[in-house]
Protein backbone atom coordinates (compact mmCIF):
# COMPACT_ATOMS: atom_id res chain seq x y z
CA UNK A 1 0.00 0.00 0.00
CA UNK A 2 1.13 3.42 -0.99
CA UNK A 3 2.20 6.00 1.43
CA UNK A 4 -0.91 8.43 0.17
CA UNK A 5 -3.37 5.47 0.48
CA UNK A 6 -2.58 4.94 4.30
CA UNK A 7 -3.25 8.25 5.29
CA UNK A 8 -4.87 8.84 8.87
CA UNK A 9 -7.41 10.67 6.87
CA UNK A 10 -9.19 7.26 6.27
CA UNK A 11 -10.77 5.74 9.27
CA UNK A 12 -9.95 2.56 8.06
CA UNK A 13 -6.44 3.17 8.47
CA UNK A 14 -6.49 4.18 11.91
CA UNK A 15 -9.56 3.11 13.71
CA UNK A 16 -11.44 6.12 14.77
CA UNK A 17 -12.58 6.55 18.46
CA UNK A 18 -15.95 7.49 19.65
CA UNK A 19 -14.93 9.66 22.21
CA UNK A 20 -14.01 13.21 21.68
CA UNK A 21 -11.35 15.35 21.94
CA UNK A 22 -13.22 17.51 24.07
CA UNK A 23 -13.32 14.61 26.21
CA UNK A 24 -9.73 14.39 26.93
CA UNK A 25 -9.11 16.68 29.39
CA UNK A 26 -11.75 16.03 32.05
CA UNK A 27 -10.50 12.22 32.41
CA UNK A 28 -7.52 11.46 30.43
CA UNK A 29 -7.29 8.07 31.76
CA UNK A 30 -11.00 7.19 31.84
CA UNK A 31 -10.79 8.65 28.14
CA UNK A 32 -7.75 6.30 26.90
CA UNK A 33 -9.16 3.09 29.19
CA UNK A 34 -12.29 3.90 26.68
CA UNK A 35 -10.75 4.81 23.35
CA UNK A 36 -8.24 1.49 24.04
CA UNK A 37 -11.23 -0.80 24.94
CA UNK A 38 -12.56 -0.13 21.41
CA UNK A 39 -9.96 0.49 19.04
CA UNK A 40 -6.95 -1.97 20.19
CA UNK A 41 -3.32 -0.46 19.94
CA UNK A 42 -3.48 2.60 17.94
CA UNK A 43 -6.78 4.86 17.61
CA UNK A 44 -7.47 8.74 16.58
CA UNK A 45 -9.78 10.78 18.81
CA UNK A 46 -11.19 13.57 16.90
CA UNK A 47 -13.05 16.59 16.93
CA UNK A 48 -14.10 19.56 15.10
CA UNK A 49 -11.06 18.95 12.47
CA UNK A 50 -8.49 18.69 15.32
CA UNK A 51 -6.78 15.21 15.76
CA UNK A 52 -4.89 13.19 17.91
CA UNK A 53 -3.61 9.40 17.03
CA UNK A 54 -3.17 7.50 20.59
CA UNK A 55 -0.54 4.47 20.80
CA UNK A 56 -0.56 2.00 22.98
CA UNK A 57 1.33 -0.87 21.77
CA UNK A 58 4.77 -0.73 23.26
CA UNK A 59 6.46 -1.27 19.97
CA UNK A 60 5.39 1.22 18.75
CA UNK A 61 5.86 3.41 21.67
CA UNK A 62 9.60 2.67 21.62
CA UNK A 63 9.45 4.15 17.68
CA UNK A 64 7.77 7.03 18.93
CA UNK A 65 10.18 7.28 22.31
CA UNK A 66 13.51 6.93 20.32
CA UNK A 67 12.81 8.82 16.88
CA UNK A 68 13.25 12.25 18.23
CA UNK A 69 14.18 13.64 14.47
CA UNK A 70 10.59 12.67 13.56
CA UNK A 71 8.77 12.68 16.32
CA UNK A 72 9.07 16.21 17.64
CA UNK A 73 8.15 17.36 21.72
CA UNK A 74 6.28 20.32 22.00
CA UNK A 75 4.16 21.73 25.20
CA UNK A 76 0.72 21.10 24.65
CA UNK A 77 -0.08 24.58 26.27
CA UNK A 78 -0.79 27.53 24.69
CA UNK A 79 2.46 29.27 23.46
CA UNK A 80 1.65 33.40 23.80
CA UNK A 81 2.55 36.20 21.73
CA UNK A 82 6.30 36.43 21.06
CA UNK A 83 7.40 38.66 23.21
CA UNK A 84 4.84 37.11 26.00
CA UNK A 85 5.74 35.52 29.31
CA UNK A 86 3.59 32.86 28.03
CA UNK A 87 5.91 32.23 25.52
CA UNK A 88 9.19 32.46 27.80
CA UNK A 89 7.72 30.18 30.34
CA UNK A 90 6.77 27.52 27.73
CA UNK A 91 11.04 28.00 26.02
CA UNK A 92 12.61 24.85 28.51
CA UNK A 93 14.06 22.19 27.30
CA UNK A 94 10.24 20.55 26.99
CA UNK A 95 9.98 22.72 23.30
CA UNK A 96 13.56 22.11 22.33
CA UNK A 97 13.98 19.97 19.46
CA UNK A 98 17.17 18.94 17.47
CA UNK A 99 20.78 20.26 17.63
CA UNK A 100 19.24 22.83 19.96
CA UNK A 101 17.65 20.15 22.36
CA UNK A 102 20.73 18.34 22.21
CA UNK A 103 23.06 21.36 23.34
CA UNK A 104 20.61 22.74 25.88
CA UNK A 105 19.96 19.31 27.62
CA UNK A 106 23.71 18.97 28.02
CA UNK A 107 24.25 22.03 29.71
CA UNK A 108 21.36 21.72 32.10
CA UNK A 109 22.10 17.83 32.31
CA UNK A 110 25.24 18.68 34.31
CA UNK A 111 24.49 18.93 37.73
CA UNK A 112 22.56 15.77 37.90
CA UNK A 113 24.91 13.92 37.07
CA UNK A 114 25.91 10.54 39.24
CA UNK A 115 28.73 11.88 40.45
CA UNK A 116 27.08 15.29 41.79
CA UNK A 117 23.97 13.33 43.49
CA UNK A 118 25.21 12.30 47.13
CA UNK A 119 26.15 15.82 47.71
CA UNK A 120 22.03 16.41 47.44
CA UNK A 121 21.40 13.65 50.86
CA UNK A 122 22.45 16.46 53.65
CA UNK A 123 19.55 19.01 52.05
CA UNK A 124 17.41 16.34 52.00
CA UNK A 125 17.73 15.06 55.39
CA UNK A 126 17.78 18.66 56.54
CA UNK A 127 14.30 19.61 55.40
CA UNK A 128 12.53 16.46 55.84
CA UNK A 129 13.85 16.64 59.47
CA UNK A 130 12.75 20.07 59.67
CA UNK A 131 9.53 18.95 58.31
CA UNK A 132 9.34 16.29 60.56
CA UNK A 133 10.01 18.05 63.98
CA UNK A 134 6.53 19.85 62.51
CA UNK A 135 4.45 16.67 63.36
CA UNK A 136 3.04 15.21 66.48
CA UNK A 137 1.31 11.88 67.38
CA UNK A 138 -2.39 13.01 66.59
CA UNK A 139 -2.10 15.08 63.93
CA UNK A 140 -4.19 15.49 60.75
CA UNK A 141 -1.60 16.10 57.99
CA UNK A 142 -2.49 16.09 54.39
CA UNK A 143 0.27 14.65 52.80
CA UNK A 144 -0.47 17.10 49.38
CA UNK A 145 0.43 19.89 51.05
CA UNK A 146 2.86 19.02 53.32
CA UNK A 147 5.11 17.16 50.61
CA UNK A 148 4.75 19.96 48.12
CA UNK A 149 5.82 22.19 50.27
CA UNK A 150 8.73 19.98 51.18
CA UNK A 151 9.75 19.58 47.10
CA UNK A 152 9.45 23.27 46.64
CA UNK A 153 12.07 23.83 49.25
CA UNK A 154 14.55 20.65 48.12
CA UNK A 155 14.17 21.89 44.81
CA UNK A 156 14.91 25.68 45.41
CA UNK A 157 17.84 24.07 47.33
CA UNK A 158 19.28 21.52 45.35
CA UNK A 159 18.71 23.66 41.48
CA UNK A 160 18.81 26.85 42.36
CA UNK A 161 21.54 26.94 46.08
CA UNK A 162 18.81 28.97 47.54
CA UNK A 163 16.44 27.80 50.40
CA UNK A 164 14.31 31.28 50.64
CA UNK A 165 10.81 29.05 51.72
CA UNK A 166 8.51 32.17 51.29
CA UNK A 167 10.10 32.68 47.59
CA UNK A 168 9.76 28.62 47.18
CA UNK A 169 6.24 29.09 48.06
CA UNK A 170 5.72 31.83 46.59
CA UNK A 171 6.71 30.50 43.11
CA UNK A 172 5.78 27.00 43.94
CA UNK A 173 2.24 28.37 44.42
CA UNK A 174 2.38 30.52 40.95
CA UNK A 175 3.76 27.53 39.18
CA UNK A 176 0.49 25.43 40.20
CA UNK A 177 -2.08 27.77 39.53
CA UNK A 178 0.17 28.20 35.91
CA UNK A 179 -0.14 24.61 35.44
CA UNK A 180 -3.34 24.00 36.20
CA UNK A 181 -4.68 26.98 33.56
CA UNK A 182 -2.55 25.69 30.91
CA UNK A 183 -4.13 22.37 30.80
CA UNK A 184 -7.43 23.84 30.84
CA UNK A 185 -6.53 26.95 28.16
CA UNK A 186 -4.25 24.54 26.09
CA UNK A 187 -6.34 21.45 25.58
CA UNK A 188 -9.77 23.97 24.92
CA UNK A 189 -7.21 25.94 22.29
CA UNK A 190 -6.26 22.24 20.42
CA UNK A 191 -9.89 21.21 20.27
CA UNK A 192 -11.64 24.49 19.22
CA UNK A 193 -8.67 26.33 17.54
CA UNK A 194 -9.85 29.04 19.43
CA UNK A 195 -8.42 30.55 22.64
CA UNK A 196 -10.72 30.26 26.06
CA UNK A 197 -12.11 32.40 27.79
CA UNK A 198 -9.26 31.87 30.48
CA UNK A 199 -6.96 32.76 28.12
CA UNK A 200 -6.47 36.38 29.78
CA UNK A 201 -5.85 34.96 33.04
CA UNK A 202 -3.54 32.80 31.49
CA UNK A 203 -0.95 35.76 30.38
CA UNK A 204 -1.54 36.81 33.68
CA UNK A 205 -0.71 34.28 35.62
CA UNK A 206 2.04 33.82 33.46
CA UNK A 207 3.34 37.46 34.07
CA UNK A 208 3.22 37.21 37.77
CA UNK A 209 5.12 33.46 37.81
CA UNK A 210 7.24 35.20 35.70
CA UNK A 211 8.29 38.01 37.78
CA UNK A 212 8.44 35.99 40.90
CA UNK A 213 11.34 33.84 39.01
CA UNK A 214 12.98 37.11 38.08
CA UNK A 215 12.87 38.06 41.72
CA UNK A 216 14.71 34.48 42.36
CA UNK A 217 17.48 35.71 39.28
CA UNK A 218 18.42 38.81 41.41
CA UNK A 219 18.28 37.43 44.87
CA UNK A 220 20.47 34.62 43.44
CA UNK A 221 23.00 37.41 41.79
CA UNK A 222 23.08 39.18 45.23
CA UNK A 223 23.49 36.43 47.82
CA UNK A 224 26.64 34.63 46.70
CA UNK A 225 28.98 33.78 43.96
CA UNK A 226 27.96 31.10 41.29
CA UNK A 227 28.46 28.16 42.38
CA UNK A 228 27.77 24.29 40.75
CA UNK A 229 24.02 24.21 41.12
CA UNK A 230 21.87 24.21 37.71
CA UNK A 231 20.70 28.29 37.82
CA UNK A 232 24.34 29.31 38.41
CA UNK A 233 25.29 27.17 35.15
CA UNK A 234 22.06 28.96 33.47
CA UNK A 235 23.34 32.36 34.44
CA UNK A 236 26.69 32.43 33.31
CA UNK A 237 25.54 30.87 29.67
CA UNK A 238 23.20 33.70 29.93
CA UNK A 239 25.90 36.54 30.64
CA UNK A 240 28.71 35.40 29.89
CA UNK A 241 29.12 33.36 26.74
CA UNK A 242 25.75 34.28 25.64
CA UNK A 243 24.90 30.69 24.43
CA UNK A 244 21.42 30.89 25.85
CA UNK A 245 19.16 33.79 25.64
CA UNK A 246 16.81 35.78 28.29
CA UNK A 247 13.98 33.56 27.00
CA UNK A 248 15.49 30.13 27.46
CA UNK A 249 17.03 31.17 30.73
CA UNK A 250 13.03 31.80 32.03
CA UNK A 251 12.12 28.62 30.27
CA UNK A 252 14.63 26.13 31.82
CA UNK A 253 14.17 27.51 35.56
CA UNK A 254 10.26 27.16 34.83
CA UNK A 255 10.58 23.44 33.44
CA UNK A 256 12.81 22.48 36.13
CA UNK A 257 11.16 23.85 38.87
CA UNK A 258 8.02 22.25 38.02
CA UNK A 259 9.15 19.33 36.72
CA UNK A 260 11.36 18.23 39.69
CA UNK A 261 8.91 19.41 42.80
CA UNK A 262 5.60 18.29 41.38
CA UNK A 263 6.91 14.70 39.92
CA UNK A 264 8.37 13.77 42.80
CA UNK A 265 5.97 15.12 45.55
CA UNK A 266 2.94 13.48 43.88
CA UNK A 267 5.57 10.18 43.72
CA UNK A 268 5.87 10.49 47.82
CA UNK A 269 2.14 11.52 47.93
CA UNK A 270 0.76 8.14 46.42
CA UNK A 271 3.77 5.41 47.57
CA UNK A 272 3.24 6.51 50.99
CA UNK A 273 -1.13 6.48 50.30
CA UNK A 274 -0.44 3.08 48.81
CA UNK A 275 1.70 2.30 51.95
CA UNK A 276 -1.04 3.24 54.54
CA UNK A 277 -3.15 0.97 52.61
CA UNK A 278 -1.02 -1.58 52.63
CA UNK A 279 0.01 -3.25 56.21
CA UNK A 280 1.41 -6.36 55.44
CA UNK A 281 3.30 -4.47 52.81
CA UNK A 282 4.29 -1.57 55.24
CA UNK A 283 4.83 -4.75 57.53
CA UNK A 284 7.44 -6.02 55.73
CA UNK A 285 9.50 -2.51 54.49
CA UNK A 286 9.28 -1.84 58.40
CA UNK A 287 11.21 -5.01 59.54
CA UNK A 288 13.69 -4.40 56.67
CA UNK A 289 13.72 -0.59 57.79
CA UNK A 290 14.36 -1.59 61.24
CA UNK A 291 17.02 -3.83 60.29
CA UNK A 292 19.29 -1.58 58.45
CA UNK A 293 20.90 1.92 59.86
CA UNK A 294 20.77 5.03 57.48
CA UNK A 295 23.50 4.86 55.76
CA UNK A 296 22.44 1.53 54.42
CA UNK A 297 19.27 2.27 53.51
CA UNK A 298 19.60 3.15 50.00
CA UNK A 299 16.18 2.13 47.79
CA UNK A 300 18.64 1.61 44.75
CA UNK A 301 18.97 -2.12 45.92
CA UNK A 302 16.74 -4.14 43.74
CA UNK A 303 16.56 -6.68 46.27
CA UNK A 304 15.47 -4.60 49.05
CA UNK A 305 11.72 -3.72 49.90
CA UNK A 306 12.13 -0.35 49.62
CA UNK A 307 13.31 -0.64 45.78
CA UNK A 308 10.28 -2.63 45.35
CA UNK A 309 8.01 -0.34 46.66
CA UNK A 310 9.12 2.62 44.88
CA UNK A 311 9.11 1.13 41.62
CA UNK A 312 5.24 -0.68 41.95
CA UNK A 313 4.14 2.66 43.05
CA UNK A 314 5.51 4.54 40.12
CA UNK A 315 4.15 1.66 38.15
CA UNK A 316 -0.18 1.86 39.84
CA UNK A 317 -0.04 5.58 40.34
CA UNK A 318 2.92 7.34 37.69
CA UNK A 319 3.41 10.79 38.55
CA UNK A 320 3.66 11.39 34.43
CA UNK A 321 0.37 9.66 33.25
CA UNK A 322 0.82 10.48 29.44
CA UNK A 323 3.74 11.98 26.68
CA UNK A 324 2.84 13.72 23.78
CA UNK A 325 4.81 14.29 20.94
CA UNK A 326 4.44 15.91 17.19
CA UNK A 327 5.31 14.58 13.49
CA UNK A 328 8.09 17.01 12.28
CA UNK A 329 7.40 15.31 8.91
CA UNK A 330 5.45 12.49 7.22
CA UNK A 331 6.50 9.12 9.37
CA UNK A 332 5.48 5.35 8.82
CA UNK A 333 4.75 4.47 12.74
CA UNK A 334 4.77 0.49 12.19
CA UNK A 335 2.21 -0.30 9.67
CA UNK A 336 0.90 3.30 10.01
CA UNK A 337 0.86 6.29 7.73
CA UNK A 338 1.23 9.95 9.98
CA UNK A 339 1.08 13.28 8.09
CA UNK A 340 3.61 16.15 9.27
CA UNK A 341 2.05 18.00 12.24
CA UNK A 342 0.09 15.02 13.69
CA UNK A 343 -0.06 14.88 17.76
CA UNK A 344 0.69 11.40 18.88
CA UNK A 345 -0.20 10.70 22.47
CA UNK A 346 0.79 7.75 24.73
CA UNK A 347 0.30 6.63 28.59
CA UNK A 348 2.30 5.18 31.19
CA UNK A 349 -0.56 4.57 32.98
CA UNK A 350 -1.55 2.94 30.01
CA UNK A 351 1.00 0.89 29.69
CA UNK A 352 1.74 -0.03 33.41
CA UNK A 353 -1.48 -1.82 33.47
CA UNK A 354 -1.13 -4.28 30.11
CA UNK A 355 -1.96 -7.59 31.65
CA UNK A 356 0.14 -9.44 29.46
CA UNK A 357 3.18 -7.72 31.46
CA UNK A 358 1.39 -7.05 34.59
CA UNK A 359 -0.66 -9.68 36.46
CA UNK A 360 -3.45 -8.11 38.20
CA UNK A 361 -2.37 -5.00 36.93
CA UNK A 362 -4.52 -2.95 39.01
CA UNK A 363 -2.77 -4.51 42.48
CA UNK A 364 -0.41 -3.39 44.14
CA UNK A 365 2.05 -5.95 44.92
CA UNK A 366 5.67 -4.65 45.17
CA UNK A 367 6.76 -8.18 45.01
CA UNK A 368 5.97 -8.61 41.58
CA UNK A 369 9.29 -6.92 40.57
CA UNK A 370 11.15 -9.91 41.93
CA UNK A 371 9.95 -11.73 38.54
CA UNK A 372 9.33 -9.44 36.42
CA UNK A 373 12.23 -7.07 34.13
CA UNK A 374 9.91 -5.11 31.95
CA UNK A 375 11.95 -3.09 28.75
CA UNK A 376 12.04 0.19 28.95
CA UNK A 377 9.06 0.86 26.86
CA UNK A 378 6.93 -1.59 28.78
CA UNK A 379 7.86 0.74 31.90
CA UNK A 380 8.72 4.28 31.83
CA UNK A 381 7.68 6.03 34.63
CA UNK A 382 10.85 8.56 33.71
CA UNK A 383 10.02 8.33 29.87
CA UNK A 384 12.81 6.64 27.64
CA UNK A 385 14.97 7.63 25.00
CA UNK A 386 16.67 11.06 24.09
CA UNK A 387 14.20 13.11 26.54
CA UNK A 388 14.55 10.42 29.07
CA UNK A 389 14.20 12.76 32.29
CA UNK A 390 17.37 14.36 33.31
CA UNK A 391 16.34 14.32 36.71
CA UNK A 392 15.60 10.58 37.38
CA UNK A 393 18.77 9.56 39.58
CA UNK A 394 18.06 12.62 41.57
CA UNK A 395 14.37 12.07 42.02
CA UNK A 396 15.22 8.32 42.79
CA UNK A 397 18.03 9.02 45.79
CA UNK A 398 15.85 12.13 47.07
CA UNK A 399 12.56 9.46 47.73
CA UNK A 400 14.58 6.94 49.19
CA UNK A 401 16.16 9.01 51.76
CA UNK A 402 12.91 11.03 52.31
CA UNK A 403 10.58 8.05 52.28
CA UNK A 404 12.55 5.92 55.06
CA UNK A 405 12.82 8.71 56.98
CA UNK A 406 9.00 9.68 57.41
CA UNK A 407 7.82 6.03 57.61
CA UNK A 408 10.91 5.63 60.55
CA UNK A 409 9.63 8.29 62.46
CA UNK A 410 6.17 7.87 62.38
CA UNK A 411 3.50 5.18 61.43
CA UNK A 412 0.68 6.80 59.25
CA UNK A 413 -3.30 5.96 58.62
CA UNK A 414 -5.49 7.20 56.10
CA UNK A 415 -7.77 9.36 57.94
CA UNK A 416 -11.24 6.89 57.72
CA UNK A 417 -13.80 8.00 55.15
CA UNK A 418 -11.15 10.33 53.44
CA UNK A 419 -12.38 11.14 49.62
CA UNK A 420 -9.49 11.16 47.93
CA UNK A 421 -9.79 12.21 44.19
CA UNK A 422 -6.82 12.46 41.81
CA UNK A 423 -6.55 13.08 38.07
CA UNK A 424 -4.13 14.35 35.38
CA UNK A 425 -3.35 17.44 35.05
CA UNK A 426 -0.90 19.07 32.51
CA UNK A 427 0.26 14.89 31.83
CA UNK A 428 0.72 14.74 35.79
CA UNK A 429 -1.21 12.18 37.78
CA UNK A 430 -1.79 14.86 40.69
CA UNK A 431 -4.33 14.53 44.14
CA UNK A 432 -6.98 17.00 43.25
CA UNK A 433 -8.40 16.73 46.64
CA UNK A 434 -6.31 16.79 50.28
CA UNK A 435 -4.46 13.20 51.00
CA UNK A 436 -5.15 13.40 55.15
CA UNK A 437 -3.35 10.82 56.93
CA UNK A 438 -3.05 10.81 60.76
CA UNK A 439 0.14 10.48 62.79
CA UNK A 440 0.64 8.10 65.04
CA UNK A 441 4.09 6.63 66.66
CA UNK A 442 6.21 4.29 65.17
CA UNK A 443 4.35 1.37 66.84
CA UNK A 444 4.02 -1.42 63.80
CA UNK A 445 0.45 -1.22 64.50
CA UNK A 446 -0.41 -0.76 60.61
CA UNK A 447 -4.06 -0.60 59.73
CA UNK A 448 -5.83 0.39 56.56
CA UNK A 449 -9.18 2.77 56.52
CA UNK A 450 -11.90 2.75 53.92
CA UNK A 451 -11.87 5.50 52.30
CA UNK A 452 -13.95 7.23 48.93
CA UNK A 453 -13.33 8.85 45.84
CA UNK A 454 -11.92 8.60 42.52
CA UNK A 455 -8.38 7.01 43.28
CA UNK A 456 -10.45 3.45 43.64
CA UNK A 457 -10.69 3.55 40.35
CA UNK A 458 -7.21 4.02 39.65
CA UNK A 459 -5.17 1.40 41.92
CA UNK A 460 -6.91 -1.83 43.86
CA UNK A 461 -5.61 -1.82 46.93
CA UNK A 462 -6.99 -5.42 47.98
CA UNK A 463 -6.53 -5.13 52.24
CA UNK A 464 -8.57 -2.02 52.46
CA UNK A 465 -11.44 -2.92 54.81
CA UNK A 466 -15.13 -2.65 52.61
CA UNK A 467 -18.04 -1.35 54.72
CA UNK A 468 -19.31 -4.76 55.84
CA UNK A 469 -16.50 -5.59 57.36
CA UNK A 470 -15.99 -2.15 58.98
CA UNK A 471 -19.67 -2.91 60.48
CA UNK A 472 -18.52 -6.29 61.65
CA UNK A 473 -15.72 -4.96 63.45
CA UNK A 474 -17.39 -2.63 65.12
C1 LIG B 1 9.57 11.26 40.37
C2 LIG B 1 10.01 12.34 39.78
C3 LIG B 1 10.01 12.58 38.29
C4 LIG B 1 9.26 12.00 37.31
C5 LIG B 1 8.20 10.91 37.44
C6 LIG B 1 9.66 12.60 36.05
C7 LIG B 1 9.17 12.24 34.81
C8 LIG B 1 9.67 12.72 33.60
C9 LIG B 1 9.30 12.23 32.29
C10 LIG B 1 8.30 11.12 32.03
C11 LIG B 1 10.00 12.93 31.37
C12 LIG B 1 9.98 12.72 29.85
C13 LIG B 1 9.12 13.75 29.15
C14 LIG B 1 8.96 13.44 27.68
O1 LIG B 1 9.51 12.47 27.16
O2 LIG B 1 8.21 14.20 27.03
C15 LIG B 1 10.79 13.91 32.08
C16 LIG B 1 11.60 14.84 31.49
C17 LIG B 1 12.25 15.83 32.17
N1 LIG B 1 12.40 15.91 33.54
FE1 LIG B 1 11.60 14.69 34.91
N2 LIG B 1 10.61 13.55 36.31
C18 LIG B 1 10.86 13.56 37.66
C19 LIG B 1 11.78 14.35 38.33
C20 LIG B 1 12.52 15.33 37.75
C21 LIG B 1 13.49 16.16 38.42
C22 LIG B 1 13.89 16.00 39.91
C23 LIG B 1 13.96 17.06 37.50
C24 LIG B 1 14.97 18.15 37.68
C25 LIG B 1 16.08 18.01 38.16
C26 LIG B 1 13.32 16.78 36.24
C27 LIG B 1 13.54 17.47 35.07
C28 LIG B 1 13.13 17.03 33.82
C29 LIG B 1 13.47 17.72 32.57
C30 LIG B 1 14.27 19.00 32.43
C31 LIG B 1 12.92 16.96 31.53
C32 LIG B 1 12.98 17.26 30.03
C33 LIG B 1 14.09 16.43 29.39
C34 LIG B 1 14.21 16.65 27.90
O3 LIG B 1 13.25 17.06 27.24
O4 LIG B 1 15.30 16.39 27.39
N3 LIG B 1 12.46 15.72 36.42
N4 LIG B 1 10.59 13.75 33.43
Amino acid sequence: MSAETKSIYSPREIPLSSARLSDFPNNPIACLQQVHEECGEIAQIQEDGSKIVCVFDPKLIQQVLTDSQRFHSHFFALRGAKKSSQRRLTNGLLTMNGDEHRQHRRMVMKPFALPSIPAYDSIAERLTSEMLEEWQVGDVRDLDAELTTLMRRLTSAVLFGMDYPELSEAIGHATDRWVRLNHDTGMAAYVSGSFSDQYEELLQLAADLEERIRDLLQKRRQSKELGQDVLSILMQAHGRDGSIDDSQLIGHITLLFGAAHLTTAHTLIWTLFQLAQSPSIMRQLDAELESTTPEERTWDDKTSWGYRVLRESMRTLPASAYLQRFCSEPVDLGAYHLPAGTGVLFSQYMTHHRPEIYEAPYEYRPERWDHISPTPYQYFPFGAGPRMCIGAPMAMRSMGSILPKILRTFRLTVVPDAEINANVISTMLAPTTPVPVQVHAPDGQFSASRITGSILSLVDLPEMPSLGALRKAA
